[in-house]
């Protein structure tokens, strides 16, 4: 009976997909936030290299992997798919559960995919060093390795309630070489202000990224990285779907749902949209992004013109979202605690390709807890939350003999924090206030 279906080296895709010129309807273009107009590369290139922002704007349907890009990601890729044959019995459901475990990379989750492809554009167009965010540790993590692997200097702005909940990040980031600050910092004039005004604040992913833009804006050997939201990093993590896609043929499977949590939205587009040009052509698949009730943009945010960060420096993006200032609360899937959402994901929402879910904290843990007795694996707190939204589907309806494919997006070994507050108790159910949320929405740029 097949457990797992792990590919040869030789198998690994050699060309991302590119899900832009699929999507129906298309994209609205970044805007300029002064004029309002569509912004061009030539702006965009002072905070990231031209080989980044062609893929940015590409209407490619496939773009070749870089051989040195292809060897790094060779160390954990193709990574293994799992039918979750214990996971079913313990629900009692004929559906067959299966998982992409993005888990095997070598800081714990999807985030390397990305990394690396960004790092080699930067270092090969001369850059010297890098500035970016990270919410839960893995994004900034994953640049850390991948900087390291070209010879770049990397400083990653940590949002604080993470920074003090996982001091271990912290110091896998430090063995790759990395400058890490808690965020919002000293380092950086927004940072400051923002301490000023909200001593006590958790941060956000939204501030650190304004920090890390001023950083990059302001040094001449600096560009900037984001983990997830933007077209290219959707490109990057397509290799999960590409591979998924053979495995599944191997597995003698065609997936009729699909899921994956969704912050910025990366891995679950990364695993979805090579699916999309067969749902397209006809075939059933549902796509089902799950988000976290505290931070609900798709579910309960809006479709508009927004900046991806707090002060104001991002293009504005046509997503869904929350308000660019909205500051969720301290939660423990740090990397789902961000306001807006993927212009690709957000119009695969608006054209109802993906039906969006949000789910509950405490539910998601226990969900994780289910999937670590049963599976082996424990998953990082963000992925409890696709593994609750697969349980769901698998237990809707016991006897419907469906086939359910999640993206197993990273491991929770340095999340242990995170699952002692769940076991102590402490941990509690939160759904942001609408009113709060309509505060937000109400300061959103005016288009
Ligand atoms: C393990 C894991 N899963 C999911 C996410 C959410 O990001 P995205 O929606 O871009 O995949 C993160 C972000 O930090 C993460 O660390």
């Amino acid at each position: 009976m097949m457990k797992k279906i792990i590919l040869r080296d030789d198998q690994m895709p050699t060309q991302w997909y590119n899900v832009v010129p699929d999507l129906p309807n298309g994209l609205l273009p970044p805007l300029d936030p002064e004029t309002k107009e569509p912004m061009g590369p030539e702006k965009l290139g002072a905070v990231f290299p031209m080989g980044l922002l062609e893929q940015e704007m590409s209407q490619e349907r496939f773009i070749d992997i870089p051989d040195e890009v292809q060897e790094i990601l060779k160390i954990w890729r193709p990574s293994p798919l799992v039918r979750a044959r214990n996971l079913e019995k313990a629900l009692g459901t004929k559906a067959r559960i299966y998982f992409k475990n993005e888990g095997v990379s070598p800081v714990g989750s999807h985030k390397l995919n990305s990394a690396v492809a960004q790092a080699y554009y930067n270092a090969r167009e001369g850059v010297k060093r890098l500035s970016t965010e990270t919410g839960a540790g893995q994004w900034g993590s994953a640049l850390s390795f991948a900087t390291n692997k070209f010879n770049l200097d990397c400083k990653v702005y940590m949002v604080r309630v993470s920074f003090d909940q996982k001091p271990y990040r912290k110091s896998m980031m430090q063995t790759y070489g990395a400058d890490i600050v808690s965020s919002p910092s000293e380092d950086t004039h927004i940072g400051r202000q923002i301490r000023e005004e909200y001593p006590d604040t958790a941060g956000a992913l939204g501030i650190a990224i304004s920090e890390a833009l001023e950083d990059a804006a302001s040094r001449d050997d600096t560009k900037y990285a984001l983990g997830s939201v933007l077209n290219h990093v959707i490109l990057h993590q397509s290799i999960i779907g590409l591979e998924a896609k053979k495995q599944m043929e191997i597995a003698g499977d065609y997936p009729d749902v699909i899921l994956g949590c969704c912050g910025g939205g990366s891995n679950f587009a990364g695993l979805a949209a090579p699916y999309l040009p067969d749902y397209l052509e006809g075939k059933k698949i549902r796509f089902v992004g799950v988000e976290p009730a505290s931070c609900p943009s798709l579910t309960m945010g809006k479709l508009a013109y927004d900046f991806g960060d707090v002060a104001q420096m991002t293009p504005l993006l046509n997503m869904h979202t929350l308000g660019h200032d909205f500051i969720p609360p301290g939660i423990h899937a740090g990397g789902l605690r961000y306001h807006g959402m993927a212009p690709i994901v957000s119009a695969m929402v608006r054209e109802n390709i993906i039906d969006p879910i949000r789910v509950h904290q405490l539910e998601c843990f226990e969900a994780g807890v289910l999937f670590a007795r049963t599976e082996g694996i424990i998953p990082a707190p963000e992925t409890c939350h696709a593994i609750r939204g697969a349980i769901i589907e698998a237990t809707r309806d016991k006897d419907e003999p469906k086939s359910i494919l999640f993206n197993f997006s990273g491991h929770g070994l340095i999340d242990m924090a995170s699952y002692d507050k769940y076991f102590s108790g402490e941990l509690h159910n939160y759904d942001y206030p609408a009113e709060d949320i309509a505060k937000s929405l109400a300061r959103l740029p005016k288009i």
